[in-house]
């Protein structure tokens, strides 16, 4: 496995990688690598030729509050982690590399990025956007793979790809869970002890809501009042929606999602099913 930091180089490889008429799959991350991330690895190591992972914390996405300065960060765990996964490359470019200038145009994620986490991580899905779009163009690759864990994301990329024509397929992840039920994420670390013991009650919340809303029931007071009882954070937003479109009447896939603000981690979990 190689790490390249540049653009140059990487452009050469993907190059290389279709002159030999190899396919590319694409795993964008921001590193500190967990089960998540490699399931999306050996899920494009067995659609594609060979398979890039992007490693880079985004500054676009992060808002002037938000943990950008301290987002955890390993690159040589990560090369190890990826290396055994089966990742062909790592993309890993700095900050200059991918944002040499201000540019004038930008993104703007619209009506799908005003609720769930966009209510309060204002800009946040306009960088996502900005970031992904440089990485699917640098890279040429045939498919890129995001996680269901972060569904509003992978929801909000699906529409930009499909509106807009983007010459490449989004595959979607299932999320991985700790054996306790904790969806895995790279801001579990920043959990207390005691917050972590509580962290699993977020999944079985959901799972409480999907219950009623398959009786009847309104699955956001069941989740809300599961989470009172069992965990001290903060509920930042429960929403139940129509999936992928994000609209308040909910026929076919509905998404049961909710954010918890914990003393240094915001956590984000989710269910999608079919309530009828
Ligand atoms: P990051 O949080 O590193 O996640 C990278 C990819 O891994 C995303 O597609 C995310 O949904 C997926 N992922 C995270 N946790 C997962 C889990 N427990 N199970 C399955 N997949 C999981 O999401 C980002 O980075 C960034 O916003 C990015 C798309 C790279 C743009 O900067």
């Amino acid at each position: 496995m190689r790490t390249i930091n540049t653009i140059t180089e990487l452009k050469e490889w993907v190059r290389a990688q279709k002159k030999e008429g190899r396919s590319i799959g694409l795993i964008p991350t921001m590193g500190f690598l967990h089960e998540g991330h490699m399931s999306l690895v050996e899920k494009a190591k067995a659609e594609n030729d060979v398979a890039v992972m992007s490693i880079f914390v985004n500054p676009a996405q992060f808002g002037p509050n938000e943990d950008f300065d301290r987002y955890p960060r390993d690159l040589e765990r990560d090369q190890q982690l990826a290396a055994s996964a089966g990742t062909d490359i790592i993309f890993a470019p700095s900050v200059e590399e991918m944002y040499p200038k201000e540019s004038s145009i930008s993104f703007s994620a619209g009506e799908l990025a005003e609720k769930m986490c966009g209510a309060t991580r204002f800009g946040h899905f306009d960088g996502v956007l900005k970031v992904v779009t440089k990485l699917f163009h640098l890279t040429e690759a045939d498919r890129a793979y995001f996680g269901q864990k972060d569904a509003q994301q992978l929801a909000i990329i699906e529409s930009l790809v499909s509106n807009f024509n983007f010459p490449i397929e989004i595959r979607r992840g299932e999320t991985v869970r700790e054996e306790d039920g904790l969806a895995k994420s790279s801001r579990n670390v920043y959990l207390s002890e005691t917050e972590r013991s509580e962290a699993p009650h977020l999944h079985k919340a959901l799972q409480a809501g999907k219950q009623a809303a398959l009786t009847g029931e309104d699955p956001k007071a069941a989740v809300s009042s599961y989470l009172q009882a069992h965990t001290s954070g903060k509920i930042d937003y429960i929403e139940f929606l129509s999936y992928p479109a994000l609209a308040s009447a909910v026929e076919g896939e509905a998404i049961l999602a909710l954010a918890v603000q914990f003393e240094k981690a915001r956590l984000i979990d989710n269910l999608i099913f079919n309530p009828k």
